[in-house]
């Protein structure tokens, strides 16, 4: 069974740790994820983009997919299926196709329309028993297409957003998808704090998760961020595994080729890089 996101973030918010969103793209970075997390005893949040939704052949497809996963593999650690950067129709496919979780990014909109757009996909998924993201702005860098400058949220904003009742909160605090710029500033704390303190201390949503120094994401998570987006890093980590096979020749060893045995160092390492994460994040036993 699939949960919303919103008690393990309070768990987490009150406990002081983060609960990892880990991008899904396939069947493979689905079962590496949900078996690392029960594994852990950590809960966990499987992020989808509008991009992987529609490589997967649609939400309803993903939905499917990761419930029977669930219960096929007896995962038993609290999962949120959370729609990653949705737009206004993309969220209400998500609610219509079963997931647990939405996040509308409405960053792109002047505040007003973000506000009213938010407003009304809180009450859409609350009276179906979901959670829901909201963003204040955006989150520099490219992903799956949506491309945000990078913009330092203002506290007002923010506090205007949480106040809609949605359930957590991203706001850009200098952080971007993507591999960071050798020349990247790190993230703004003192806007974090102020944020922080401007919203009521609503559990806030860090994007980006990829490559962020380990004590910057500590100090993040001790200024009240309780969800970490992590993505790139664990393409990253397939890609270069599989390369490593490739390249060994090991496709052309006996039947190498068979998409079980050359995906399987991948999958191995997309499980490594979580285990990694959730134990930075903190939120290991805590299921
Ligand atoms: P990265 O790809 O930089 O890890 O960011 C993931 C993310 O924020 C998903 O929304």
């Amino acid at each position: 069974m699939l949960v919303s996101a919103t008690e393990m973030l309070k768990k987490a918010r009150d406990g002081h740790y983060a609960v990892g969103q880990f991008n899904i793209n396939n069947l493979e970075w689905t079962k590496a994820i949900l078996l690392t997390a029960e594994e852990l005893k950590s809960p966990v949040i499987l992020g989808v983009s509008e991009g992987a939704g529609k490589y997967m052949t649609g939400y309803k497809t993903v939905a499917a997919m990761v419930k029977a996963m669930v219960e096929s593999l007896n995962i038993t650690v609290p999962v949120a299926l959370h729609l990653d950067h949705g737009s206004y129709e993309g969220a209400q496919k998500c609610i219509e196709a079963g997931f647990s979780s939405i996040m509308f990014d409405g960053s792109h909109y002047a505040i007003d329309e973000n506000i009213a757009k938010t407003k009304e996909l809180v009450e859409m998924a609350h009276k179906n028993g979901l959670s829901i993201e909201a963003e204040v702005g955006s989150i520099g860098g490219e992903e799956d297409g949506v491309i945000g400058a990078g913009e330092i949220a203002d506290p007002e904003e923010c506090a205007k957003i949480a106040a809609l009742g949605v359930d957590f909160l991203a706001a850009g605090i200098g952080n971007i998808h993507g591999v960071y710029p050798e020349n990247w500033k790190g993230l703004d704390f003192d806007a974090l704090d102020k944020i922080h303190n401007a919203t009521d201390h609503i559990p806030l949503v860090l994007h980006g998760g990829t490559g962020i120094p380990a004590e910057m994401i500590k100090k993040a998570i001790s200024l009240g961020v309780c969800k970490i987006n992590v993505n790139t890093e664990c393409q990253l980590s397939f890609a270069a595994a599989t390369r490593e096979y490739i390249e060994a020749g090991k496709d052309r060893q006996g039947k190498g080729f068979d998409p079980r045995k050359l995906l399987a160092p991948g999958t191995e390492a997309i499980k490594a890089t979580v285990k990694e994460k959730m134990e930075l994040f903190g939120s290991v036993g805590k299921a």
